[in-house]
């Protein structure tokens, strides 16, 4: 039905097509628009598509058509364009060049906005080229891939096969990244691109983000700024290799190019198979990069993130209290201070399986998914039950896509390993990664999650880890298919993820990669959450929140308190409850003040979290400015809002400025009220218990930083 339908829209669209792929049309315009912006495209009189227009929409289109036809959709190697190509391919005879003709479009509205196809072919060889834009008309998202395939007679090769290519002509661009390390992720750095290229790539396969993340900004004409000017804010569905290509031209273009890294990955095409490329998904924002993040926030939690409009369980993690030394007494004593903290879960992490190599260090025991025995005498069952009798629910850590050396799967199953012939071995914390183009590794990664469940149905969370990129990379089952084995390995992934949610669908859980090493969209649609940093210092995380914040919405960004950091216990929780909170700590070791304050954080949290999960962020003062932050969530009807505000370092007689708030109904009164005290202590803020106006708030602003060092406060805003 949607076939046919999609065939009578493109019947309609008055043309005509010859067999070898040549429009024979009047020249037409291909609109792609949300509410807020659009893209043009233009089929010339040489039947190639071209990149009119990509900007704010248009009121009036009077003049369109005075717009040149100069840059290419989708530019392809070996013909008349000198600079980087979004396709690269050599066909069964060797030819190396492609040269892409209009064939036809179909457009289809649906419930959010349209979706619209463009079929381009060789006009000289059977292969085509579909490029696929969803916009979505509210949040202004438009995502984008292409389809490759071809009727070849024999198979042909593709070099590069990117998801989106955009093209740009402004003044001036300046590009942020977002890179770093193991416990130093997302740092923001701005640049501006003058004539050439930069690349922002990753390599490592498995853990693929852990130097640079899979998102950028691009702002036009000037430096990015919070709420004006004009902004891209892109980032790719790949929990692989990817790679953003930027280059400017002799002409002060800008392109930019998304998609896998082509890096050792040239794929063999046979006849009629189709190359599905990764969705790129971006908004470009005219109000500034604070827009932009409440258009992927909206988007994500109504359309993308798993359970993006239901809530999050907040915890009790044991790995940083007990690393691997723990027994079932040692946990299930831990389960009453999950109980007394009143959070809804405890999560048992890494150390709980393996016997002919027990999991006592992250030397061994990876893939022998069977409780340690002499640890865990009465197994799993024990733990669900006296968790469930306790009244809290019981989550799982686990790291399926990986093997230890030394453990009974590797003895049993050497040929399941992504392992280099001929060579020494080289390990990342000691373990390696499995071959998941092989489906019946694939099966074994599923198993490990179905066997659980089926065994423990009151399991009701995993937190799924991933240390290790892949090493040595080699695969047995790819045989001399060798280049396929980066793109494989993540297909291989989305085939088990997609299993495990069709058969558990109300299943959360979190994605985890020693930190932040997996944070993308395509991920985003299996996993409720994930672990933006093995970092949980509360500076650190001012900016690691910072930085994510940009594209995630606080329920999917995880946040526990730990030891990491030696700032004030008030400090860190009004920095964990910016995000889904978690503690990760020896409750005992706190005060009893500190206890007590732990306790009602966790019931004040619950009163927040509307505005924190559902509601709009608007950040006010960046941790890069200076020595104070602040961010605020404001409901979507405006009536509640939540202020986060922090002292970091404050200079000596620094100047103190007042914090303007933001996205408030200039026209309602507000009452402000400080929340999330120390038991006993009242607020000194003298905007305490006052009442303002929107404007106001907006205009002058309150006085709350001071010049404390690790002082930070949250205000509760209530329309009266
Ligand atoms: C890395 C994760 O980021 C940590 O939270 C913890 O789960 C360890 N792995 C366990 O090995």
């Amino acid at each position: 039905m949607k076939k046919m339908k999609k065939l009578l829209l493109a019947c309609t669209l008055l043309l005509s097509v010859s067999w070898n792929g040549t429009a024979q049309t009047e020249e037409k315009s291909i609109r792609i628009g949300t509410d807020d912006s659009e893209m043009i495209f233009k089929v010339a009189d040489n039947g190639r598509l071209y990149q009119q227009y990509f900007g704010k929409k248009l009121v009036d289109y009077t003049g369109l058509e005075q717009l040149p036809t100069k840059h290419e959709a989708y530019i392809t190697n070996g013909m008349e364009d000198y600079f980087e190509p979004a396709l690269r391919m050599t066909h069964a005879d060797g030819n190396p060049s492609v040269l892409l003709k209009y064939v036809s479009h179909t457009e289809e509205k649906t419930p959010y906005g349209t979706e619209t196809a463009i079929v381009l072919r060789d006009d000289k060889y059977p292969v085509t080229v579909t490029l696929h834009y969803t916009a979505f008309d509210k949040e202004n998202i438009i995502k984008s891939h292409a389809v490759i395939v071809h009727q070849e007679k024999r198979p042909v090769t593709l070099y590069d096969y990117a998801s989106s290519m955009l093209h740009f002509d402004r003044e001036s661009y300046y590009m942020t990244d977002f890179t770093g390390d193991w416990a130093r992720e997302v740092n923001m750095t701005e640049q501006k691109l003058e004539y050439g290229k930069r690349i922002v790539d990753t390599k490592l396969g498995s853990r693929a983000s852990m130097f640079t993340s899979p998102f950028f900004m691009v702002s036009m004409d000037g430096p990015a700024r919070e709420n004006s000017g004009e902004v891209l804010l892109g980032t790719i569905g790949w929990t692989g290799n990817f790679r953003f290509t930027f280059e400017v031209d002799n002409k002060k273009s800008l392109r930019i190019i998304s998609g896998i890294n082509p890096m050792a990955s040239e794929y063999t095409l046979q006849p009629n198979e189709e190359f599905v490329t990764p969705e790129f998904y971006f908004t470009l924002s005219n109000e500034g990069t604070g827009k932009a993040t409440r258009s992927f926030h909206d988007w994500a939690r109504r359309y993308q993130l798993k359970d993006g409009m239901k809530g999050r369980m907040t915890l009790l993690n044991n790995w940083e209290a007990t690393y691997f030394d723990f027994n079932e007494e040692k946990l299930i004593d831990l389960f009453d201070d999950a109980k007394a903290l009143g959070v809804d879960m405890f999560l048992l992490d890494d150390g709980w399986f393996g016997n002919k190599y027990p999991r006592h260090s992250d030397t061994q025991g990876l893939g022998d998914w069977q409780e340690t025995a002499d640890k865990l005498p009465h197994g799993i069952g024990r733990l669900v039950k006296e968790a469930t009798d306790k009244g809290i629910k019981f989550g799982i850590w686990i790291e399926p896509e990986m093997v230890s050396p030394k453990s009974e799967l590797f003895e049993k199953h050497k040929d399941w390993v992504i392992d280099l012939p001929n060579r020494d071995d080289y390990y990342f914390r000691n373990q390696m990664v499995l071959d998941l183009s092989n489906p019946e590794v694939q099966n074994f990664v599923f198993e490990v999650v179905d066997n659980l469940m089926e065994k423990h149905p009151g399991i009701a969370y995993f937190k799924w880890d991933c240390n290790s990129p892949i090493t040595n990379i080699y695969s047995n089952y790819l045989k001399d298919q060798q280049s396929h084995l980066y793109v494989d390995y993540v297909k291989g992934l989305y085939n088990v993820l997609e299993r495990i949610k069709n058969k558990y669908p109300d299943l959360p859980m979190m994605l985890c990669s020693g930190g932040g090493g997996r944070s993308d969209y395509e991920a985003l649609r299996y996993f409720t959450e994930f672990w933006p940093s093995d970092n949980t210092d509360p500076v650190e995380r001012l900016f690691i929140q910072w930085g994510y914040s940009h594209f995630f919405p606080a329920k999917s960004l995880a946040a526990h308190i730990t030891s990491w950091g030696k700032q004030p216990l008030k400090f860190k929780l009004d920095v964990a409850m910016m995000c889904r909170l978690g503690f990760d700590i020896k409750i005992n070791e706190l005060s009893e003040e500190e206890q007590q304050f732990a306790k009602n954080a966790v019931q004040t949290y619950e009163t927040i979290k509307p505005t924190v999960f559902e509601g709009d962020l608007y950040r006010l003062v960046s941790p890069y400015s200076g020595n104070h932050t602040a961010s605020m969530y404001v409901g979507k009807d405006k009536g509640t809002a939540h202020v986060f505000a922090f002292d970091i370092h404050p200079r000596y007689d620094e100047q103190i400025p007042k914090l303007k708030l933001n996205g408030l109904d200039p026209a309602a009164k507000y009452k402000v009220k400080e929340i999330n005290l120390m038991p006993g202590n009242t607020s000194a803020l003298s905007a305490n218990d006052k009442i303002y106006s929107g404007d106001y708030l907006m205009t002058v602003g309150l006085d709350i930083f001071s010049a404390g060092a690790l002082k930070s406060h949250i205000l509760e805003l209530t329309r009266q």
